[in-house]
């Protein structure tokens, strides 16, 4: 039995559809990621899971229960949100104990709980001192462990590190990947972030306008985006996508952008009438040849050295790229290069609706 079900889910916001029609499986213990720019629905599809939010249409299923009539508090979920939302006026031991408090558990069995929590978030000195005297990564440890001190079925949450600078985030996010394999609890997580996503999910579920555009395990979704949209957020430099025509040449298939223009893979193109958008990974992209590949010439824009990778920003007749090779110390600005991609290699998307081109079985000779 999944842990969380979403059946045709919807919210609608006056006119607008917040969350549009969406379905989703969750097994039990497993790790989500809900990722997609502002405005996507993320946190709209937590709420109503939360029972903070009214659900326009759709059903959500906790466990066995569907849960439309059931009170926010008895959904045996907790949420952290983005802002800690601590109490101000309560220490970080009654913040941490409050829910259970309300549940009228004994004082007894709250401090144990509380205590055994605080010692796996390492805040067991901060238990006396009020959040205001907290670090931010200190506060977001304390919204945690109100959550975790609770026991929940499912654990949601939104955007919980984007208030701490990078290098507390990398942190946290490791720490909570560690707490996910301790727990063994159901997580649905909110992010727009997608290293975030690809670094922490099992899962991640890729959502623009309110609509999922395409589920599966990280490298799933990289390796095979299912549309220009979903390729152009998941990866990072962004996969080059260049929007151009495609028409038969004698036999091949050129694809044209401005003055660019080089052969395709017939089984790339069958069923493109026309306008096509053409997507290259960075790290595809080589300033030495490769054979039978497409050529084409550029000019170094930007060089970046990350330290084991350059990036490098490249003019070309068409459209500009962005290339990632290994470390390269050899690259100037200004240089003229060539450029080689498999063309093999090379997504293919419908130049209209952005639907992924799925390379055709060769027809049997
Ligand atoms: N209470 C609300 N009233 C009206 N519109 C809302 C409300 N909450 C969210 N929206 C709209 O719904 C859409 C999705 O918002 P949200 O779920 O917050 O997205 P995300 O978390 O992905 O940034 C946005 O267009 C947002 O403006
Ligand atoms: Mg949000």
């Amino acid at each position: 039995m999944p842990a969380v079900r979403l059946e045709n889910l919807t919210k609608r916001f006056l006119t607008t559809a917040a969350v549009d029609s969406v379905n989703l499986s969750i097994d039990s213990g497993e790790f989500v990621v809900l990722v997609g720019p502002s405005g996507s629905g993320k946190t709209t599809c937590l709420r109503m899971i939360a029972g903070l939010e009214t659900v326009t249409s759709g059903s959500i299923f906790i466990g066995d229960r569907d849960v439309a009539d059931v009170h926010a508090k008895d959904r045996d979920v907790a949420m952290v949100f983005q802002s800690y939302a601590l109490y101000p006026h309560m220490s970080v031991a009654e913040n941490m104990g409050f829910a259970l408090k309300i549940k009228k558990v004994a004082s007894a069995e709250i401090e144990r709980r509380v205590r055994e929590v605080a010692a796996t978030l390492d805040i067991v000195e901060e238990l006396p001192r009020k959040p205001r005297t907290l670090s931010g990564g200190q506060q977001q440890r304390v919204a945690l462990g109100r959550a975790i001190v609770r026991d929940p079925a499912v654990f949601l949450f939104d955007e919980p590190l984007s208030n701490l600078d990078a290098k507390l985030r990398m942190a946290m996010r490791s720490e909570l990947i560690k707490l996910h394999h301790r727990l063994d609890t159901t997580m649905i997580y909110v992010t727009h972030d997608q290293i975030e996503a690809m670094t922490m999910g099992d899962r991640i579920v890729v959502m623009n306008e309110g609509r999922i555009q395409q589920v599966g395990a990280p490298l799933a979704v990289y390796d095979d985006p299912s549309n220009a949209f979903v390729a152009g957020f998941i990866g990072s430099p962004t996969m080059n996508l260049l929007n151009g025509t495609v028409r038969q040449r004698q036999g091949a298939f050129a694809f044209n952008t401005d003055d660019l223009s080089f052969d395709l893979p017939p089984s790339h193109v069958a069923a493109a009438g026309g306008a096509i958008t053409i997507g290259i990974r960075p790290e595809l992209l080589s300033l030495e040849a490769i054979p039978d590949a497409v050529e084409m010439a550029g000019k170094i824009e930007t060089v970046e050295h990350l330290g084991a990778d350059t990036i490098l920003e490249l003019s070309t007749a068409g459209p500009a790229l962005v290339a990632k090779l290994a470390r390269n110390d050899q690259v100037r600005y200004g240089d003229s290069v060539r450029l080689w991609v498999d063309a093999e290699k090379i997504l293919a998307f419908d130049g209209a609706t952005g639907e992924r081109l799925r390379a055709q079985p060769p027809l049997n000779p």
